[in-house]
């Protein structure tokens, strides 16, 4: 094996938060564009992923998620391929259901959290409540000697903006972030849909080796040989680096949302690979039926 050559690599950051806290605002405001206008009842409905350059030169991936409690095995996800999380709290309701799930989850996915105390440009906006809520949470705020930053924003203004960004890049540049971007592939699938025009597509996070057009991915039971790939606004890509998102065309079978993606040098090996895993998936189907059977009997 070849030595791991390892390279600075953009910070994976997932926007978390009670619905309509203004997480897709906050994203909107951050790279110029319009989507929470957009969505249809105000409702994020998927996880969006796209990379801005900040101010600084610095890029930086964000993952969007729906705040809506439907939407919890999203939020997981998403917990589970990002390095930081930006919890976004209006601070006119403060700490809120999916305020608490999102701390929980950072906890137990021991990912950071940077707090955007969002809507302070409104007369209802309390932020001492807030942060006594958050407090409560069991989060330790920096001003109480702890490391979690709270940044008051008003994400619907771009009050206080930059420094949001300035905080999540010092977080990043703390936990220097690297990765190799030689090498066979590995990534993250993000979410899966068959578009009725384009076929089946996966987002996903490359988190080692770079994607080209013509490699062959295995993903659980599904495989791809790579036909096309894009970024969020759909233009094709010559290729995706690690702490990339990008949308993967040429799946045979739809891979799962949370699966690790694996890059093998031919097909002929997929095939192999996959016969395998099919066949461990049919044992696994036989014991569980045969222990049901069991417990049948001893009832
Ligand atoms: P879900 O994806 O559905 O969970 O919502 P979200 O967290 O993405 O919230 P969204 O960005 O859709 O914003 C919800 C509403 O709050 C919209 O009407 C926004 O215009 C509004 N909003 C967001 N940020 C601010 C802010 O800083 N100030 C004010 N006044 N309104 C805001
Ligand atoms: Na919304
Ligand atoms: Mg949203």
């Amino acid at each position: 094996a070849t030595p791991e050559q390892l390279e600075p690599r953009p910070p994976v950051v997932t926007v978390m938060g009670h619905v309509d806290h203004g997480k897709t605002t906050l994203l909107d405001s951050l790279r110029g564009a319009d989507v929470a206008a957009g969505e249809a009842g105000g409702i994020t409905q998927h996880i969006g992923a796209f990379t801005v350059t900040l101010e600084n030169g610095e890029r930086v991936t964000f993952l969007d998620t729906p705040g809506h409690a439907a939407f919890s095995a999203m939020r997981a996800r998403g917990a589970v391929a990002t390095d930081i999380i930006v919890l976004v709290v209006a601070a006119e309701d403060g700490v809120m259901a999916q305020t608490r799930e999102v701390i929980q989850l950072a906890k137990e996915a021991q990912v950071p959290i940077i707090v955007a105390l969002n809507k302070i440009d409104k007369p209802e906006a309390n932020i001492e409540k807030s942060k006594r809520e958050l407090a409560q949470m069991g989060l330790t705020l920096e001003e109480h000697g702890g490391d979690v930053q709270v940044i008051p924003i008003s994400a619907l203004k771009g009050t206080n903006l930059p420094l949001l960004a300035e905080a999540v890049s010092t977080q990043a540049t703390l936990m220097g972030l690297k990765a190799d971007p030689t090498g066979l592939v590995e990534g993250i699938v993000i979410e899966s849909k068959t578009d009725p025009r384009r076929g089946k597509l996966s987002t996903a996070i490359v988190s080692r080796g770079t994607l080209r057009k013509g490699s062959v991915l295995l993903s659980g039971l599904a495989h791809a040989k790579v036909r096309g790939l894009f970024d969020h606004n759909g233009q094709p890509l010559t290729e995706a680096a690690p702490g990339m998102p990008v949308e993967i065309l040429g799946w045979r079978e739809l891979p799962l949302a949370g699966e690790l993606i694996l890059e093998v040098e031919t097909e002929k090996k997929a095939h192999a690979v996959l016969k395998h895993r099919e066949h461990q998936a049919q044992l696994e189907k036989i014991e569980s039926s045969s222990d049901e059977i069991r417990k049948k009997d001893e009832e």
